[in-house]
């Protein structure tokens, strides 16, 4: 499914801040980024990353190689222009992550906030993984965060998959193992709440 036209929409007629999955730090992302203990100088690619405040919090953070890739061309304008001049230190990619040509065992850590769930079909997800597999070094690090078991079953108008942290890991398979899983309580910026489920695993 294309879903490029709704996303361009969503970002040119909605405030960054004013979105459900709006953070104005991601707390456990960074936590979970900082504690691979990568190198400053190592590559990071945050998918479907959007208009999100990681970006800004890493480059803080010294990471030298930062990529951020998303499917709508609004949502990464949104970033550069917050960053402003600091938008020249970050690869960006516009990009569906089914379909994306990215570089051969390139990354060490590959973080998705909000992304991976959106994909219904099976035939989708077995893209992304295999994304995954092609473009993350072996010994990388994979974020994964989706809506949890418990958490709502769709998004902006879109029907998602929950996952617990079996059926999360269960698509990825054995080559990646679990070093940790977590659940947040996510508040919107509505007063809302919203389970994630966080997976960290490594691949081999
Ligand atoms: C719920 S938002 C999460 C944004 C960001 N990760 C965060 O946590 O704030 C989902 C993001 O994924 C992007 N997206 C959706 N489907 C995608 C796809 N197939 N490939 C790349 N990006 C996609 C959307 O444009 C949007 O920015």
């Amino acid at each position: 499914m294309n879903t490029k036209p709704h996303w361009e929409n969503i970002y040119q007629s909605k405030a960054p801040t004013r979105v459900s999955w709006y953070q104005e730090h991601s707390r456990l992302s960074l936590e979970y980024i900082s504690r691979t203990g990568v190198n400053k100088t190592d590559q990071i690619i945050d998918i479907g990353g959007g208009a999100s405040t990681l970006v800004d919090d890493l480059l803080t953070n010294e990471y030298k190689h930062i990529n951020v890739l998303d499917i709508s061309a609004a949502a990464l304008r949104a970033a550069q222009q917050r960053l402003g001049a600091r938008a020249k230190e970050v690869t960006w990619i516009e990009a569906d992550i089914t379909q994306a040509q990215l570089p051969d065992q390139f990354y060490d850590v590959w973080h998705d906030r909000a992304v991976f769930h959106f994909l219904t079909q099976p035939e989708d997800r077995q893209r992304y993984v295999q994304a995954v597999r092609h473009a993350v070094k072996s010994g990388g690090h994979v974020i994964v965060a989706t809506f949890a078991s418990d958490g709502p079953d769709h998004c902006s108008g879109l029907e998602v998959v929950r996952y617990s942290e079996d059926s999360l890991h269960g698509e990825f398979g054995e080559e990646f193992k679990v070093v940790e899983s977590k659940q947040e309580t996510h508040h919107t910026p509505f007063g809302t709440e919203q389970k994630f489920i966080y997976c960290y695993c490594r691949k081999h």
